[in-house]
């Protein structure tokens, strides 16, 4: 099993031997490896088991940094990054050359953020070379919010985990794209889209239906439990379904006929931020019930409630036909 600590002169020794170190953030745990480094990158696909075609974000300890990495700065970007660097929050920008295809997967583009945890960005701040980082979850499952979640599946393959606590916002961060004219979001993440527009103005979303993704995290299956889950009006499904059978992630709402213990109620008091953190951890939880089923209420369409029903959407679209 990995190392477990608190010691960034370990971590950044490691790093300096192409070796990978998990990161905590405060979004989910982070797999990372020396952005310049193709051993490290090559790793980092092997260890998540990760299609080369999938590109990483960059994390960087200074807004100041981008220049390094990306050949402009649009003045739209650098407001999103006065107000919400350190966080939740990553940018696609034009890429300089000396970034690997590795990193990029060959686009033109490169994905960069300041994380918001102060362990990594002080693991960031002694080094001189960006992070690649991508979750550190094997590739299409739950990403991690605790030191456990990676331990449990990449323990073995990893020395070390920066010992960071559970991640506070629990949910990816935001991308969005400024490579067309105006801003698109690629991603909905731990920065609402509410709060992003506060900034920029209306920006474009996600279009569902490409068949080429422009991020591959707007693949249709992704962040998925190994059993089927079922996204919509739990009613309904518990009229068709044996409901000793079913496990339940719900918003408030607790179902009197499914046994207690199958319901993780995310937060009773109705905050969608608590839920947002409460997520992933349930969702693993769920996922290790004895039941043939985990049936998802769809959640508050607004605030990171909106980022939440994306995930489930996406764990719903892999087995289960309706
Ligand atoms: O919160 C987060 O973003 C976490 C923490 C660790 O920072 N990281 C994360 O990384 O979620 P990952 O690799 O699991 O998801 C990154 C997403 C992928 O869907 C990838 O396709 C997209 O970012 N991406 C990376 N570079 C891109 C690029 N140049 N153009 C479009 N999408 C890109
Ligand atoms: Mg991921």
């Amino acid at each position: 099993m990995a190392r477990i600590g608190q010691d960034i002169e370990h971590a950044k020794e490691l790093l300096l031997q192409s070796k990978l170190v998990a990161i905590p953030t405060e979004t989910v745990y982070g797999l990372g490896g020396n952005a310049l480094d193709e051993i490290a990158l090559a790793r980092i696909f092997a260890v998540k088991n990760r299609p080369r075609f999938d590109p990483l974000i960059l994390h960087i300890a200074s807004y100041h940094e981008v220049k390094n990495i990306a050949k402009n700065f649009p003045d739209n970007a650098i407001a999103l990054t006065k107000r919400f660097w350190p966080g939740a929050l990553t940018l696609i920008l034009p890429r300089k050359d000396h970034i690997p295809d590795l990193v990029t997967s060959g686009l033109n583009t490169v994905a960069v953020r300041v994380p918001d945890h102060p362990l990594t960005l002080d693991l960031l701040k002694s080094l001189d070379f960006p992070l690649a980082a991508p979750s550190a979850n094997p590739f299409g499952y739950i990403s991690p919010t605790t030191v456990k979640h990676v331990n449990d599946q990449l323990g073995n393959n990893i020395p070390y985990i920066l010992d960071g606590g559970k991640c506070k916002i629990g949910i990816e961060s935001t991308i969005i794209s400024f490579t067309d004219d105006e801003p698109r979001v690629l991603r909905l993440g731990g920065i609402s889209l509410e709060k992003i527009q506060s900034i920029v103005g209306i920006v474009k979303l996600p279009d569902d239906l490409s068949s080429q993704p422009k991020s591959p995290g707007m693949m249709k299956s992704h962040y998925a439990p190994s059993k089927d889950l079922i996204f919509g009006n739990i009613g309904n499904q518990l009229n068709q379904l044996a409901k000793s059978r079913v496990g339940i992630l719900s918003f408030q709402k607790v179902y009197s006929e499914v046994p207690e213990n199958q319901q993780f109620v995310l937060s009773p008091a109705g905050d969608i931020e608590e839920a947002a953190r409460k997520l992933f951890s349930a969702l693993r939880s769920l996922d290790k019930l004895d039941v043939d089923f985990i049936l998802a209420e769809k959640f508050p369409d607004h605030g990171l409630g909106k980022a939440i029903n994306d995930r489930l959407k996406k764990a719903s679209a892999r087995k289960v036909k309706k």
